[in-house]
């Protein structure tokens, strides 16, 4: 069933369609809007330019069918947004429901038509929240214990498909957790919007637990003030985008790898150090939107960099990123030590790796290392929550972390909460490998 809070979704072929059908009219339109905008000539052209990359961004980023699909372009992703919100005012005309989720349906003139309305003033008024490091002190954890419990989920903001079957696990979950969090990504762009229906409204809130949403590169394709805005009031109470926690025997850190995209700025890797300098014999395990390394997207060579003294000396124990739409159990890293999980099959759909025969249940399947990668295995199979096309679409979930005095156990689960992989982290320990029963 579509959920309430959702906004429509736009059909990223249908959009890039109506760009190119429309080309000439849409150019001239964005052009006269970018001299209307700025006086200065580079940054005129600059807007010109990445406009004429968003069909060509949409079209590589969807495989025709009516499911969400966006890609990493800021200026598509913003259309995108912008394109939602014209047609949310006009829902009888230009929004259709269908089994997964509300749709937007214009014709090219319709985006011709709103596009006109400023589309490009749009684009350029969205501000970059300002940083500011977060202090050194830890974030108090609500349980003292040496036993935490924490819930880890990515790229969820969607408020559709498996999002919402895996915030009422969360929510549910009669065990109790210490920490709720998000890896980050509201899609399309993180526009106040976007932000209040698909994170707010829709976060599994827990009162027994801190409550935090990290920075991800679709938040900040408007800027990130409204997911800054929001992480810091409502139930979050999140002092910034980057956070960390401890207890007698755990450091548990959440970075902000977004507002300088797939990087880090100088100010939060000297605030990551000063509390590593104070950690003492406490393990590290850090949580990111973006990866360090990966078998199937870019590496993260800059992030990587940032912390290189603290990989090579095998201060962190493991690292859980999302960003990369998919599940994937990483084995030890040979140099850093560490153990690298995806866990970016939150909320957001997403296309199946070819990776072997078809299967029709969910199976985890082996990875080669490369020599950017340690190997590891994937989580495969048909995706339930995507009616318009699940064989196409990989599994949605998340993950949770039982932390008992320096012992650790992981979890991985289906979004509807019952578990499929469960692992205890030691420095013996390999990936997954073993098919699910
Ligand atoms: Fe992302």
């Amino acid at each position: 069933m579509p959920q309430p809070s959702a906004l429509p979704l736009v059909d990223s072929h249908k959009l890039a369609q109506s760009v190119i059908n429309n080309q000439k009219a849409i150019a001239q339109e964005i052009s006269n809007q970018a001299q209307k905008q700025t006086d200065d000539p580079l940054r005129q052209a600059q807007l010109v330019k990445s406009f004429g990359e968003v069909a060509g961004e949409l079209h590589k980023a969807t495989r025709g069918d009516r499911v969400m699909t966006t890609p990493r372009q800021a200026m598509a992703s913003v259309l995108q947004s912008f394109i939602a919100r014209k047609a949310s005012e006009t829902p009888d005309d230009n929004v259709e429901m269908i089994e997964d989720a509300p749709v937007v349906k214009f014709s090219d003139g319709d985006l011709l038509e709103w596009i006109k309305t400023g589309f490009v003033a749009v684009f350029e008024g969205q501000e970059k929240f300002a940083w500011k490091t977060a202090p050194d002190d830890p974030d108090p954890l609500k349980n003292t214990s040496r036993q935490l419990r924490i819930a880890v989920f990515g790229d969820w903001g969607t408020a559709a498909y498996g999002a919402p079957v895996i915030a009422d696990s969360i929510r549910n979950d009669p065990n109790g957790f210490d920490m709720v969090l998000h890896l980050g990504d509201t899609y399309y762009s993180g526009q106040p919007d976007e932000i209040q229906r698909q994170l707010v409204d829709a976060f599994p809130y827990r009162k027994d637990a801190l409550n935090r949403s990290l920075n991800g590169n679709h938040d900040m394709y408007s800027g990130g003030k409204a997911y800054h805005d929001a992480i810091q009031g409502g139930q979050f109470q999140q002092r910034e985008s980057h956070f960390y926690v401890q207890n007698q025997d755990w450091v548990l850190v959440g970075l902000d790898t977004a507002y300088v995209d797939h990087d880090m700025p100088d100010e939060e890797v000297a605030w990551f150090s000063r509390i590593i300098a104070q950690a003492g014999e406490r393990k590290v395990v850090l949580f990111s939107h973006h990866q360090p390394f990966s078998l199937l997207d870019q590496q993260g060579p800059n992030l990587v960099k940032k912390l290189e003294k603290f990989l090579n000396e095998r201060r962190i124990f493991a690292w859980y990123w999302g960003h990369e739409h998919r599940c994937v159990l990483y084995d030890q890293h040979p140099k850093w030590g560490l153990f690298g999980r995806c866990v970016g099959h939150g909320g957001f759909p997403y296309f199946r790796d070819i990776l072997g025969p078809v299967v029709k249940t969910e199976t985890w399947k082996v990875l080669r290392a490369t020599d950017d990668s340690p190997g590891g295995a994937i989580l495969d199979g048909p995706n339930q929550y995507v009616k318009e096309a699940p064989e196409g679409y990989g599994p949605q979930g998340y993950m949770s972390l039982a932390f008992f005095e320096g012992q650790m156990r992981e979890f991985v689960h289906r979004a509807d909460g019952t578990t499929i992989e469960t692992k205890s982290l030691t420095s013996a320990a390999a990936g997954a490998k073993r098919p699910i029963t």
